[in-house]
């Protein structure tokens, strides 16, 4: 099958990475397949660094972007080490990429010798994208990077937002899903913000976006079937009309590099470090590529750390709220003497900034996973067996806890469940099934003898995409 595939991520890592595993996905099943991957200037350059081996059908193309056009700070093309107040100004920054995408699909449809490309996938907060995609009569596709439960969730909210009730209100029944009750402290950060024009512009945003993707020709999601019942029935009473693919996971081996490398430890000195530890003993703690706990709760974190006794590694960056220009200097938010301590006990491993997460959780040290819950670190953790402890932050995080304490693999911190904490034997085990589940979905020959439920999806897309080319 030839054909010629644009993939259009989102500037953020936790956005890119699914991408560039869509890439070598769609490259191993079609190699025929000629795939084109679009971003702005630095973070093409980091995606095609990430593949050390070329592969000559996937190229790579940049749109010019300038950051201080839209308040950004120099350099700044991705949410990494952004202060959250200026997320904002990354989002309206990519939906003015109108101009330049529409201008660089002309050059290329051109040096094609005028050959349209088969099909756009872009990511769900760049799905501006499917109107220039209709005007010139090319298939569009959004690939949600994150869960269906979570999508659905957030969906909802955002199509409802700013109208939804007051934030004092304790719980809150959703629009679309009455059975699912909600507590504020679990809305996006964004509408804390105490500035009504920032929460408007916000949401209206996300709706924009939200109601793009509704017009495509398919959605593409980052998740497996057979884990997702719930979410994705959610997710097709939201959307009506259009064919939705699971297609996940799209996960990458080993962990990209990223621009946010102030990482003191190499990946190999961490591996090491765990090296010395028994099989299950060693917590990983990390809040994706974007997030921070606040400065008190990273001493609180600290102090219980060093209580428990237990072995740990926690990738550490500033605190949230705080704008670090400059070095970063730990110590200041950690208790007294803290990583002293930990090195000199052999308790802990302080990661400064970026750690090489999926090396780490493929350790056989790793017992749990204290995370913010991030789509991508479920599934990184789930397919390695790793149960997790639930810290959700922002965006759908507090929605992916919450399926997966319902599905048996997650117990959230802070919601008043400390007893669950006796039953963590059960998660490892549960944890391991659903490793099962999830890494079966893109095998050739899965358990059953059969071909994974997301390489089906996948070939059942491609079909759809080359179909209405004949
Ligand atoms: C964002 C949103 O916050 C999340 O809710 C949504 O589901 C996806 O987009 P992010 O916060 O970055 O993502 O978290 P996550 O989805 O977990 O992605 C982070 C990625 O960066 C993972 O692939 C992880 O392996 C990688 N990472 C992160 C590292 O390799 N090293 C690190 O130190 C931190």
């Amino acid at each position: 099958m030839g054909g010629h595939v644009i993939l259009f991520p989102f500037m953020a890592q936790g956005h890119i990475t699914p991408f560039i595993a869509l890439a070598e996905l769609l490259h191993r099943r079609w190699p025929e397949l000629t795939i084109t991957i679009i971003n702005t200037p630095r973070n093409i350059q980091s995606i095609k660094s990430s593949f050390p081996d070329p592969i000559p059908t996937i190229r790579f193309r940049s749109l010019p972007f300038s950051p201080s056009d839209h308040g950004l700070p120099p350099n700044t093309e991705s949410t990494a080490g952004l202060p959250f107040h200026k997320f904002l100004n990354l989002f309206i920054a990519s939906e003015s990429l109108r101009l330049q995408f529409t201008q660089l699909l002309h050059q290329i449809i051109i040096e094609d010798g005028d050959r349209l490309p088969s099909c756009i996938i872009s990511d769900y907060f760049l799905a501006w994208t499917v109107d220039i995609a209709e005007k010139l009569n090319i298939f569009h596709s959004t690939l949600i990077t994150s869960g269906g439960y979570g999508t659905a969730i957030s969906f909802t909210l955002w199509l409802h937002m700013p109208k939804l009730p007051a934030i004092e209100t304790q719980s809150l029944s959703l629009p679309d899903f009455p059975e699912i009750n909600i507590h504020w402290s679990q809305l996006p950060r964004q509408l804390f913000v105490p500035d009504d024009n920032f929460v408007s512009k916000y949401s209206s945003f996300l709706q924009r976006q939200t109601l793009h993707c509704f017009k495509s020709n398919a959605i593409l999601l980052n998740t497996v079937k057979e884990f997702e019942n719930t979410g994705l029935s959610m997710l097709e009473k939201l959307i009506t009309g259009v064919p939705l693919f699971s297609i996940g996971p799209l996960l990458r081996q080993p962990s990209p590099p990223s621009s946010l490398s102030l990482s003191l430890s190499s990946s190999s000195s961490c591996v090491e470090w765990l090296d010395k530890h028994s099989p299950g003993t060693v917590l990983y703690i990390s809040f994706g590529s974007q997030n921070s706990i606040n400065a008190s709760q990273m001493m609180e974190l600290a102090a219980g750390l060093e209580a428990s006794e237990k072995a740990f590694i926690w990738v550490i960056r500033p605190p949230f709220g705080v704008d670090v220009t400059g070095e970063f200097k730990l110590d200041q938010w950690l208790p007294e003497g803290f990583q002293e301590r930990m090195r000199e006990k052999k308790q802990g491993l302080l990661v400064h900034a970026w750690a090489p997460q999926v090396e780490i959780l493929a350790h056989e040290s790793i017992s749990f996973f204290l995370s913010h819950c991030g789509w991508n670190s479920v599934l990184e953790s789930l397919s390695h067996g790793v149960p997790i402890i639930g810290w959700p932050l922002g965006a759908e995080q507090f929605y992916n806890s919450m399926f997966l304490e319902e599905v048996g693999v997650c117990v959230e911190l802070g919601r008043g469940n400390r007893e669950k904490m006796s039953g963590v034997k059960v998660e490892r085990e549960r944890a391991m099934e659903i490793s099962g589940m999830i890494r079966g979905a893109l095998m050739e020959v899965n358990i059953e003898g059969g071909l994974g439920s997301s390489l089906h999806g996948l070939d059942e897309f491609c079909n759809l995409v080359f179909s209405k080319l004949d």
